[in-house]
């Protein structure tokens, strides 16, 4: 599995994330960039094909939970995109899972990488308990989510830096950790309140790290995606 810093960036038109993504223009290595919500539902699939023209890889983040065929459907749509990676809610369960991979699937038998998200990370205990009737501890239930999805045939989970090890100790070392949550060792916290610097998420075996205000509010973006990649990739 190739170690990559995938940039989020989470800027709400295309004119912003474009003039983010020309100060990247001189380097050799692309950004992955992590295209989410406000981005996608503000300029649409155009933003995803003006990017992949641009010679960055995907990770559109949209979080699919509806009915299986209908969540097959637009996977369909978006592996014509030709995202690499996508994601889907694992509450949605394994019919949908199984169903959006269906979705994606390409008729050369290829897809984008497709993962999951557990409990989101703005969840607590008390929350699922009261809000969701879910009473079992929360580790539990993101690590039984997180093997639900393997045995869908997920290629991995979105998870926090402190969550991926014993999710490679349930799911495999194969089953991608995908963790955002990262931040320089001297840096703002902001609202993520579980960090792991870069290097400590290399050291624990995340896959992938989603960085987005360490670069993106950076007086140096590129400066310090330099640094991410050095910390987590070489
Ligand atoms: O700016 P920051 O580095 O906190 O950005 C992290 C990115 O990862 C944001 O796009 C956020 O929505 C996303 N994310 C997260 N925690 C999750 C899932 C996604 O922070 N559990």
């Amino acid at each position: 599995m190739g170690k990559d810093v995938i940039v989020a960036c989470d800027f709400s038109s295309a004119e912003a994330v474009f003039s983010f993504l020309d100060r990247f223009a001189e380097l050799s290595r692309k950004p992955f960039v992590k295209i989410g919500m406000e981005l996608y539902y503000a300029e649409g699939p155009d933003i995803v094909r003006e990017i992949k023209r641009r010679g960055h890889k995907i990770f559109l983040d949209l979080k699919l939970h509806d009915i299986p065929n209908t969540v097959k459907k637009a996977m369909a749509v978006l592996s014509r995109l030709d995202v690499d990676i996508c994601n889907l809610h694992a509450a949605g369960a394994s019919a949908m899972m199984r169903a959006a991979i269906e979705g994606l699937t390409r008729e050369d038998g290829t897809r984008p990488l497709l993962i999951a998200v557990t409990q989101l990370t703005s969840t607590d205990q008390e929350t699922m308990e009261r809000d969701l009737l879910i009473e079992r501890p929360i580790d539990e239930v993101v690590m039984h989510y997180a093997a639900t999805a393997a045995n869908a045939g997920l290629d991995g989970v979105v998870c926090s830096p402190l969550e991926a090890q014993k999710v490679h100790e349930v799911c495999g070392k194969e089953f991608i950790t995908v963790t955002p949550g990262i931040r320089f060792a001297e840096g703002e916290r902001g609202d993520q309140k579980r960090v792991m610097t870069p290097a400590d998420a290399k050291a624990i075996g995340s896959d992938y790290i989603v960085v987005g205000r360490p670069i993106t509010a950076a007086e140096d973006p590129v400066g310090a995606y330099l640094r991410c990649v050095a910390e987590f990739c070489d």
